[in-house]
């Protein structure tokens, strides 16, 4: 998708669609809008005192121009009103905006989005923001993964963004780190829709190997040997059973390097989880392929984040690996030496995550990570606690918690904290090893993310359970069939607030 800044009057502009936002019961036109209005004989705010055109959410009016000015149509959307307004619901409108623009009469479109339109903004929100969301609404409602099939046409929408003239500078700025944001979150979808006998550990490597090099980051990979001399035992008891060599995937940037602090994000990178021994049932075992999207977030956001270069240390690492059955495969009673020296049995081959990230734990911890946060497609138990509405937070550290969930009201990814009581820990006390790999059935989301909590240790570090929200069979707003892209925009979000309030 094209975006640009202009200011050129709306009327002189050669598109096929002039998009005029329109409040619910907004008493007149203004800016560009009223303009337009006035040479089209009145016929937008006639219709709107017929009551045609409400400016209910989503509500769209077209009307034709017959040469009065130099755009084909007009296209009136409803934002709703402006009490309920909020950066979420303009993100859906702008995302559900996109098909219109696909279309093979649609070359050229035009918004106005002239500083009249958007002094009727409530005091919530801000200019910048408004527009960042409506950006973000454009470039991830345009995004369908469609690179496997032979006939589609894929289009690319230019979209002309009309503002003021003394405006642009400014809105450019935030267009720009818009386009940056929301291409790291249309990544994260790419590398989770990606098949597995495509996006292999070698491959999620090698991509974010090329991706690195277009930004300030540092690239390192681990193989298989490398992970034996460090003793990570339990990320190489899960690679077992795969043909695949497995890869831990480590980005690093450093934006702020005289400051010891360092962010790790850590995300789980099952390119397949076939359960392993413990085999999953066949029905929708293909989604299993998208068991890397927490991996996917993470190498997204830090690409993101060097990009946006905000005074801040970040690492990303990606245990990657496939959890496949096999001859050589990890079994059940199995008991593995994690690279912290905590023993593990191996109850359940599919509760593999918890694995690989407790080794990745304690590995970004050597790197001297003083905050950690994991994300990972951890538990179908978190399916229904929270079904597909929200990722589930873990924690050990209030603060760290409080500033995800703070930069997720600011997303709109909704995330909720659950509990991590002592209680829960005896859930997964082994009889033979430091602990079991699974807690039972109560709990399921607690006791592996206090699994996880067992290597995180006294580091402040959050778990976001991803495993509801990293991919939708229902498609709405910004949001096609697939990977959503969860939390990409929220880890951006908090890095940069933990880099304004340094
Ligand atoms: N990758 C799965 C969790 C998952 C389920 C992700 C549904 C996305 C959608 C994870 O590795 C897993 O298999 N978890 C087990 C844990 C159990 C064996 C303790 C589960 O949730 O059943
Ligand atoms: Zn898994
Ligand atoms: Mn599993």
């Amino acid at each position: 998708m094209n975006i640009t800044a202009i200011a050129t009057p709306v009327e002189d502009q050669l598109v096929d669609i002039v998009v005029v936002p329109y409040f619910e019961n907004s008493d007149t036109l203004t800016g560009s809008a009223k303009k337009l209005d006035t040479l089209l004989n009145q016929s937008i705010s006639k219709l709107i005192g017929d009551k045609e055109i409400t400016g209910k959410v989503s509500e769209t009016t077209s009307i034709y121009t017959y040469g009065t000015i130099k755009a084909k149509k007009i296209l009136i959307v409803g934002l709703g009103s402006i009490e309920n307004s909020d950066l979420e619901s303009i993100r859906t409108i702008f995302g559900k905006l996109t098909s219109r623009f696909k279309v093979k009469e649609t070359n050229q479109s035009l918004i106005c989005l002239d500083s009249d339109t958007i002094s009727k903004l409530p005091q919530k929100q801000n200019k910048n923001q408004f527009i960042q969301a409506v950006v973000e609404g454009l470039m991830l409602g345009d995004y369908e993964f469609t690179k496997h099939k032979s006939n589609e046409n894929n289009k690319q929408p230019n979209l002309l963004l009309h503002f003021n003239q003394d405006e642009i500078p400014e809105l450019n700025k935030v267009i720009s780190d818009t386009r940056i944001i929301s291409n790291a979150v249309n990544l994260c979808r790419d590398l989770a829709n990606e098949p597995s006998n495509i996006l292999t550990p070698t491959k999620l490597a090698e991509t974010a190997k090329k991706l690195s090099l277009e930004n300030p980051l540092e690239y390192k990979e681990l193989n298989r040997e490398q992970m034996k001399d460090l003793g990570m035992g339990a990320l190489l008891g899960v690679a077992k059973g795969s043909k695949e060599e497995p890869k831990l995937i480590v980005l690093e940037y450093k934006g702020n390097p005289n400051n010891p602090n360092k962010l790790a994000l850590v995300g789980k990178g099952i390119t397949f989880d076939s359960g392993g021994i413990s085999i999953k049932p066949a029905t929708n075992m293909g989604d299993m392929k998208a068991d890397m999207a927490g991996g996917g977030a993470v190498i997204s956001s830090i690409l993101a984040i060097a990009a946006l270069q905000p005074r801040i240390n970040v690492i990303s690492v990606v245990p990657a690996t496939e959890n496949m059955p096999g001859g050589n495969a990890q079994k059940p009673g199995d008991i593995v030496k994690t690279m912290s020296g905590k023993t593990i049995e191996i109850d359940n081959t599919d509760a593999e995550g918890r694995l690989v990230l407790a080794d990745a734990i304690t590995y970004v911890k050597s790197l001297g990570a003083t905050e950690i946060i994991d994300v990972a497609t951890l538990t179908g138990a978190i399916v229904i606690a929270l079904g597909n509405i929200c990722a589930g937070v873990f924690s050990n550290d209030k603060n760290l918690a409080d500033e995800l969930i703070v930069a997720s009201h600011t997303t709109g990814e909704k995330m909720w904290e659950l509990p991590m009581f002592e209680e829960y820990s005896k859930q997964y006390k082994s009889k033979i090893a430091d602990m079991k790999n699974v807690g039972g059935r109560g709990a399921g989301s607690i006791t592996g993310a206090k699994i996880i909590g067992e290597f995180a240790g006294e580091t402040p570090w959050v778990h976001i359970d991803i495993a509801g929200t990293s991919r939708t069979t229902e498609p709405k707003g910004y949001q096609s069939y697939g990977a959503t892209g969860i939390p990409v925009r929220t880890l951006i979000q908090l890095v940069l607030n933990k880099s304004l309030s340094l």
